[in-house]
C-alpha cells in the first residue's frame, strides 16, 4: 500500500472509535489516508484524533473555503484511489443509495472515480430492516464492495449481524481493492460466468453443470492484470474475487440483457459462461402435474450472447474471446466456432462427466488465427492467469492492428470470418505455455506464442 492514497470516511456510529486503529493501520502499512467525518461522527470521535493519526487535517464540511482553497472537494475526489466508509451507518447507506450530495462525504462519493467499499456498522435490526437491504443490493449493483458486517456481540447489548469487521481484517481487503496497476488499467473487461437456469415451471428448470470456477478465475486474473472487471454470473456458490464487480442472473436471456448493457466502453469480452443453447418455448404458471408416464417439452434456441457481441460494428465491438466445450474433436470444433462466431480468440477444454465442469483443475487449448498455444493440466486460476497472457499480447496486436492496414489475425479489423482466416490455427506452430500457479502477474509481451 506504499504511497497509495485511501479517503476514509467516517459516519455516525459507535465503531467511529475502531476506525482511529484502523487510519493507524493503513499508515503503518505505507498507505496516506486522508479522514473525511460526517457531522453525526463527530459525536462519537473528534477530528483531532484523526488529524493526529493521519497526519493531515481532517475535512467534515462541504462549504469550508480555508480547506477548499488548499485541496478542493473534486480535488480530493481524483486524489482517491479508494474510497473507504467505515463505519457506513444505516443513513450513510441509504444515502449513498439515493444518490444525495448534500454533505462533503456523500458529494465526494458522486465525485469520484475511484472503487468504493463500506464497512456497515449497526444494530443487527437495523442491518436486517428491508429499507437497508434494498439499499445494499442497490449498492451492490452499482460494484459498491461490501466489507462486512461481521456477526456478534453488539454496543446496545443484542447480537446478530452488524458488527463492524475488525480494523485488520478491513486493511486485508482494502489491500486486495486497491485498483491494480498492470497491463489492462484503464481497460473494461467483461466476463461471463456460471450456467444459465431455464425456466420449466416455477420450480423446475434446465441447466447444466457449470459451477462458474473458471469464469470466476478468470475474472481475478483478469483484475490482476489491472482492468475493470465485471463479472456476469449465473447461479453459482462462489464469491466474487474482490474489487470485481458481479451482476447475477438467471436465464440466457437475462444473462443476454445484462452483457448488452455493460459492453459500452468494454475493452475485452469473455464469454465463459455454459450458455443453454435452447429453452423450454414458455414456462408454465404453475407446477406441471404429473398426469401421463412421458412429457414433452418443446425447445426453442436461446439468443448466441457471445456471437451477438461479436457482430457488432467495429467501432463498438469489444475484443472478443469464446470458449468451447467439447467432448470430442476438440480442435476441429473449437476451430470452426472460432470462425463461424468471428471471435478473436477461443479457449477449448474436452468436457464430461469429472473433466474441466465442476472440476478444480482443467487444461486448455487456445486458438486464434494463425495461432495456438496448450495450457496444460493446472489449477482453473493458473490458466486463467497463463490465458489473461495470451489475451493481453492477441489483443494490444489487435489494437495496433486497428491503427494499421487490417491484420489477417484480428477479427474485428479483418475481412469476416472464413475469408480471414488465410492461416488455419492447425496450420500453426504449435506454443506450449506453461500454467504456473507462481507466475507473476501478466505483463505485456511475456509470451512466445506463434502468430
Ligand atoms: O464453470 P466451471 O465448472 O468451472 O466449468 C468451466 C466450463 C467448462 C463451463 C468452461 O471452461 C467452458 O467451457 N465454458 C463454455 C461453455 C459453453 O457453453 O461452451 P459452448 O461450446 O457450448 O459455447 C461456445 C461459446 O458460446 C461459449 O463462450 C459460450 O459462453 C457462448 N454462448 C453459447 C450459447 C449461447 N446461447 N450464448 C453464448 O454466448
Amino acid at each position: 500500500m506504499q504511497g497509495r492514497h485511501i479517503l476514509l470516511g467516517v459516519s455516525g456510529g459507535i465503531a467511529a472509535y475502531k476506525s482511529a486503529d484502523l487510519v493507524r493501520r493503513l499508515i503503518e502499512q505505507g498507505a496516506e489516508v486522508q479522514v473525511v467525518m460526517t457531522h453525526a461522527a463527530q459525536q462519537f470521535v473528534t477530528a483531532t484524533t484523526f488529524q493526529a493519526l493521519s497526519g493531515r487535517a481532517v475535512r467534515t464540511e462541504l462549504w469550508d473555503a480555508a480547506a477548499e482553497a488548499a485541496m478542493g472537494h473534486i480535488e480530493l475526489a481524483r486524489w482517491a484511489e479508494l474510497v473507504l466508509i467505515a463505519p457506513a451507518s444505516a443513513d450513510c447507506l441509504a444515502r449513498l443509495a439515493q444518490g444525495l450530495a448534500d454533505d462533503l462525504l456523500s458529494t465526494l462519493c458522486l465525485a469520484s472515480a475511484a472503487p468504493l467499499a463500506v464497512a456497515p456498522a449497526m444494530n443487527h435490526l437495523m442491518w436486517s430492516h428491508p429499507a437497508t437491504q434494498a439499499n445494499v443490493a442497490v449498492l451492490a449493483r452499482r460494484g459498491v464492495q461490501l466489507l462486512g458486517p461481521a456477526v456478534g456481540d453488539q454496543a446496545c447489548g443484542e447480537n446478530g449481524p452488524g458488527r463492524m469487521l475488525e480494523p485488520h481484517e478491513i486493511v486485508a481487503r482494502v489491500a486486495q481493492l486497491l485498483p491494480v496497476h498492470g497491463p489492462l488499467e484503464g481497460r473494461r473487461v467483461l466476463v461471463t460466468a456460471g450456467p444459465t437456469r431455464e425456466g420449466i415451471d416455477p420450480v423446475r428448470f434446465v441447466s447444466n453443470r457449470s459451477s462458474g470456477k473458471m469464469g470466476f478465475a478468470v475474472a481475478q486474473a483478469m483484475h490482476e492484470a489491472g482492468a475493470e472487471v465485471v463479472l456476469v454470473t449465473g447461479p453459482v456458490c462462489l464469491d466474487a474475487p474482490p474489487g470485481v464487480s458481479r451482476i447475477d442472473v438467471e436465464s440466457c436471456e437475462q444473462m443476454h440483457a445484462a452483457v448488452q448493457r455493460e459492453l459500452p466502453g468494454t475493452a475485452i469480452f469473455i464469454g465463459t459462461a455454459a450458455v443453454a443453447d435452447y429453452r423450454p418455448m414458455c414456462c408454465a404458471e404453475q407446477k406441471i402435474k404429473k398426469r401421463s408416464d412421458t412429457l414433452t417439452l418443446d425447445m426453442m434456441r436461446t439468443p448466441d450472447i457471445l456471437a451477438g457481441v461479436s457482430a457488432r460494428p467495429a467501432a463498438t465491438r469489444p475484443f472478443v474471446v469464446g470458449f468451447a466445450a467439447e467432448t470430442q474433436t476438440v480442435e476441429q470444433n473449437a476451430h470452426d466456432k472460432l470462425l463461424a462466431k468471428n471471435l478473436d480468440l477461443i479457449a477449448a477444454n474436452e468436457v464430461g462427466h469429472t473433466k474441466a465442469f465442476d472440476t478444480e483443475e482443467n487444461a486448455l487449448l487456445v486458438l486464434w488465427r494463425g495461432g495456438r498455444a496448450e495450457l496444460p493440466h493446472a489449477s482453473k486460476l493458473a490458466l486463467a492467469r497463463a490465458l489473461t497472457r495470451i489475451i493481453i499480447e492477441r489483443y494490444l496486436a489487435c489494437e495496433a492492428a486497428r491503427a494499421m492496414p487490417a491484420d489477417p489475425a484480428c477479427a474485428g479489423v479483418s475481412a469476416p470470418a472464413a475469408g480471414a482466416a488465410s492461416t488455419s490455427a492447425g496450420a500453426s506452430t504449435s506454443t506450449s505455455t506453461s500454467a504456473s500457479t507462481s507466475a507473476p502477474p501478466p505483463a505485456r509481451g511475456t509470451l512466445a506464442a506463434s502468430s
